[in-house]
């Protein structure tokens, strides 16, 4: 064991807030939300008690891929602020004690990134075999079977050099070749400039993609039923998912723990069961923390969640820490997805997400009950799924810009500017109602922020699923109990005595006289406090 123990590492119960920073404030009336206007707002998330903040893409970047395509690793994209306005938000976070967290893409760069322009200009460039290349089948058609995310091949044919390069994303994100020695020093000093600037980690994009397999072999079909480590119907087992990747990760975990405190490594782990995502922390020397798809996938049912929990906290190493979010910048929100844009389900939800043991991270915007906005064609800008492409949905849904107040501008950016993407319904949703509003979703979700730091921090994870009826689910998480009524109907929930702490409702139902059992409300979550 190289490291820490559940409970004792900063991140422990933490809530991390991911901040999408296009859509987060713009400071300077250019329409995109940059890093001065993160720091402008660091009070807010101070107020509702974030621990960390996880900020998306801040490199600079073509944009075909909204900052996923880094054209630089030790830089600021101008249109989002400078090194030294990072310098500032990591102090002035600190400050407020918070930590900042960057968005690592070292599956590929951009097309642009001086290593790929090098490495297309000759079949001998010194940065050639930095990507990954193929001769043409006999037919000249593509070396493999392999999708992109988009559905279409996942190699593209380098029309001067005669050779294909690999791209698991869009043509202009050339996969690198983590094979070979020198992208692994490359991605180490990227690490440690970072790291020296007092960045608190990364989260790491396609974590689980690095390696390919060396014989290209084709992949197989996706097994019936599985929903996540696909694209266009195809299992990613070759093209991703390889066992060398592992290896990355335990070099990086020992440069994370040079430092201190030692550095966080959070894996976007796309993969489709915890048997997958443990293998992922290691023998606690690989990643710290891996995202868990199969939650935020799962149906909104009492069954399915606790179903993934259970499972989850039963494969995990010893004294590994679970990550648990319900939204993201690639997803429907969860408001929509499963909560039907009822603020009523959302408050369970939310109940759930902020009571259940190890990492929690806040989409930016679900807090006060964001939804899905139908961006029309001509506004969207994900190029990787514009119009629907590849039959997935145009990911500008979930990222518009945040709902600071109910004017035209939502308070995201200057009056006379036209933003980056389509504001929501800023009337209904937004941060200065709720903050004045006791009963609001915000309202709520601070008020359990604060119950989890009394309650269920400093617990070491644990965690029990109690008996309860269908459509309910019952757990004991640090020192209280959360009970859940996932139907729309009142439900009664036997053998829970203590005082009730927190309700997801805006009014309670009637308490019974003590000894009797506890009555919920159609879609009510209360958290129950345990008596000594
Ligand atoms: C990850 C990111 C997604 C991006 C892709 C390619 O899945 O979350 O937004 O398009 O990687 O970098």
């Amino acid at each position: 064991m190289t490291g820490h123990d559940r409970g004792t590492s900063w991140w422990s119960d933490a809530v991390v807030y991911q901040l999408y920073v296009r859509s987060w404030h713009d400071s300077d009336g250019d329409g995109y939300g940059d890093l001065p206007g993160v720091v402008d707002k660091l009070d807010y998330l101070s107020w509702l008690g974030v621990d960390a903040i996880w900020l998306s893409p801040t490199m600079p970047s073509p944009d075909h891929d909204w900052g996923y395509d880094v054209s630089d690793y030790v830089s600021v994209h101008p249109e989002l602020g400078s090194l030294e306005d990072m310098d500032r938000l990591v102090a002035e976070a600190g400050r407020r004690q918070m930590r900042i967290l960057l968005d690592l893409v070292p599956n590929h760069t951009s097309d642009q990134h001086p290593w790929f322009v090098e490495a297309r200009s000759s079949r001998g460039a010194t940065h050639r075999n930095w990507y990954v290349w193929a001769e043409p089948s006999p037919d000249k058609a593509p070396p493999n079977n392999w999708l992109d995310a988009s559905g279409e091949s996942a190699w593209t044919l380098d029309a001067e050099t005669g050779q294909y390069y690999l791209h698991n994303f869009l043509p202009s994100q050339p996969d690198l070749n983590w094979w070979d020695p020198p992208v692994h020093d490359a991605f180490e000093e990227i690490l440690r400039f970072w790291f020296d600037r007092g960045i608190a980690g990364f989260r790491i994009d396609v974590a689980h993609g690095l390696y390919k397999d060396a014989a290209l072999r084709d992949n197989p079909p996706m097994p019936e039923g599985q929903l996540i480590g696909g694209t266009g119907g195809q299992e990613q087992r070759f093209s991703a998912n390889r066992p060398e990747t592992h290896a990355v990760f335990r070099n990086w975990r020992r440069i994370a723990e040079q430092y201190e405190p030692p550095r966080l490594l959070l894996g976007e782990t796309c993969v489709p069961d915890a048997e997958k995502l443990a293998r992922y922390y290691g023998q606690d020397d690989e990643l710290q923390l891996g995202f868990n798809f199969p939650f935020m996938v799962s149906a909104y049912t009492a069954l399915e969640l606790s179903n993934v929990v259970r499972e989850t906290l039963g494969r995990l190493p010893v004294g590994a820490i679970p990550v648990w979010t319900m939204s993201n910048h690639d997803k429907s929100r969860f408001t929509t997805r499963w909560c039907s844009n009822d603020d009523v389900r959302a408050a369970l939800a939310l109940t759930i997400l902020l009571t259940l043991p190890g990492t929690i991270v806040i989409y930016y915007g679900d807090e006060i009950g964001m939804t899905d906005v139908d961006v029309p064609l001509e506004l969207q800008r994900d190029n990787m799924f514009l119009g629907g492409r590849g039959g997935h949905p145009s990911r500008d849904r979930a990222r518009t810009p945040m709902q600071w107040e109910p004017s035209v501008t939502g308070g995201f950016t200057t009056a006379g500017t036209t933003p980056w993407l389509p504001l929501g319904d800023v009337s209904s949703h937004n941060v200065a109602d709720q903050r004045e509003d006791p009963r609001s979703l915000l309202s709520l979700c601070r008020q359990l922020v604060s119950v989890r730091r009394r309650h269920i921090k400093g617990c070491g994870g644990s965690y029990e699923q109690l008996a309860a009826a269908e459509h309910q689910w019952v757990y004991r998480s640090g020192d209280v109990v959360v009970a859940a009524n996932f139907a729309g109907e009142p439900a009664e929930v036997p053998g829970l005595a203590g005082p009730v702490l927190f309700s997801s409702l805006k009014a309670r139902l009637p308490e019974k006289p003590f000894g009797e059992p506890l009555r919920l409300a159609g879609f009510e979550a209360v958290v129950v406090q345990l008596w000594p």
